[in-house]
């Protein structure tokens, strides 16, 4: 029987329609392949959001992806929207509460370097090696961007600016053993980034990911890093790094020194995991005001977060392993977007659309 999936789209602000409108074209090859439907619901999500039902995330758009399986995510925010009091605007006002509100505590980001773009990435091909593949996992619904107190307090001149950094072992525990997990079906290799030299929640935190890792996780070779370190030994030595796991911030951080090791940010999905199977899946990197509307942004972030979505949320690994597979030979192709053309012999510059055709020729094949 034909399997039915119910997704939830939010396109979100700048090139995300663009990107999204290729990751949707996957997803129909994806349908006819795999005897699956996949059945989509638009909404509003960030800057478009407040345009037209005049908040970032309308409580439309939460039921719509109440009632879905996964979330599949453009990205938001824009200067059209800066102006607006921090908490309206697109980031403050619609991604951070929609992560809040269903719990995504975890956060995926895979920085993998396809053998092609080699050459692509911002260290020398020497120090980078073949085929870098690293996993942040970002904790993201709590840590600095989240705990109370938060605000500015008192009056001028006198005010006040806090943020805190509060962990409880619940929430580091369930971030360490999904990051555990991942590399237990890696190369088994987890790198704890914290700061515990300075920080009280990092003790708490290296505490924790040491009794795991003692008790439950002894196949996993568990090292601890600083966080200072550990961006540095990111572009010193990126290869010694299989999973590498952070409190929210600093992996906000890290991913994206992660990802500019792949050439460029328009590579990098991210999955951001709740309990179970409910998941958002969006590019990390941003809305690219820049180049919004010109049909020239990469959608290869777009479409791996779909496949990050068949993957997490719904089990579908052959067809998850078949998209990227497919973004792999389109880039052995020489298809290239402007943000990872380099004018090379062989290599093809191509709109987004041009792109999305050429992964979708490359399924299956
Ligand atoms: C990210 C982004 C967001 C974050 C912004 C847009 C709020 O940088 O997903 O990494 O800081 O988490
Ligand atoms: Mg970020």
């Amino acid at each position: 029987m034909t399997r039915q999936l119910k997704i939830a789209v939010l396109p979100g602000d700048g090139i995300g329609p663009e990107v999204m409108a290729e990751a949707l074209r996957v997803l129909d090859a994806i349908e006819r392949r795999y005897d699956c439907r996949i059945e989509r619901t638009f909404a509003h999500i960030g800057g478009i959001a407040i345009d037209l039902e005049g908040k970032a995330l309308p409580q439309t758009t939460i039921d719509i992806c109440r009632a879905s399986d996964a979330v599949l995510l453009g990205s938001v925010g824009g200067p059209q929207w800066e102006h607006l009091p921090p908490m309206e605007q697109p980031e403050r006002g619609g991604l951070l509460p929609m992560r809040k509100l269903f719990n995504l505590y975890a956060n995926l980001r895979p920085a993998i370097v396809f053998p092609s773009l080699t050459g692509a990435s911002s260290l020398k091909e020497e120090i980078l090696g073949a085929g870098l593949d690293i996993l942040v996992v970002r904790e993201l619904t709590g840590g600095l961007y989240m705990s109370q107190p938060k605000g500015i307090e008192g009056s001028p001149p006198n005010r006040v600016g806090v943020d805190t950094l509060r962990y409880s072992e619940m929430e580091i525990e369930r971030i360490a053993r999904v990051a555990f997990e991942a590399a237990r079906k890696r190369r088994k290799n987890l790198v704890s980034v914290d700061k515990a030299n300075v920080l009280a929640s990092s003790v708490l935190w290296r505490e924790i990911l040491s009794r795991l890792g003692k008790e439950e996780y002894a196949d996993v070779a568990l090292s601890h890093m600083y966080v200072d370190n550990a961006s540095m030994q990111l572009i010193r030595n990126p290869r010694q790094f299989d999973v590498i796991l952070c409190e929210n911030m600093f992996g906000d951080i890290l991913s994206d020194e992660a990802s500019a090791l792949t050439g460029s940010l328009g590579m990098v999905p991210s999955a951001s995991l709740a309990a179970g199977s409910f998941g958002v899946y969006e590019p990390a990197g941003g809305t690219a005001p820049d180049i919004a509307g010109q049909g020239i942004a990469n959608p290869i972030a777009q479409i791996l977060s779909a496949s990050l979505m068949l993957r997490y949320s719904f089990s579908m690994n052959e067809a998850a392993d078949a998209i990227d597979a497919a973004v792999a030979r389109a880039l052995d192709a020489g298809y290239r977007t402007g943000d990872i053309f380099f004018g090379r012999p062989g290599e093809k510059k191509v709109a987004t659309a041009e792109m999305g055709t050429a992964i979708i020729n490359c399924l299956g094949q």
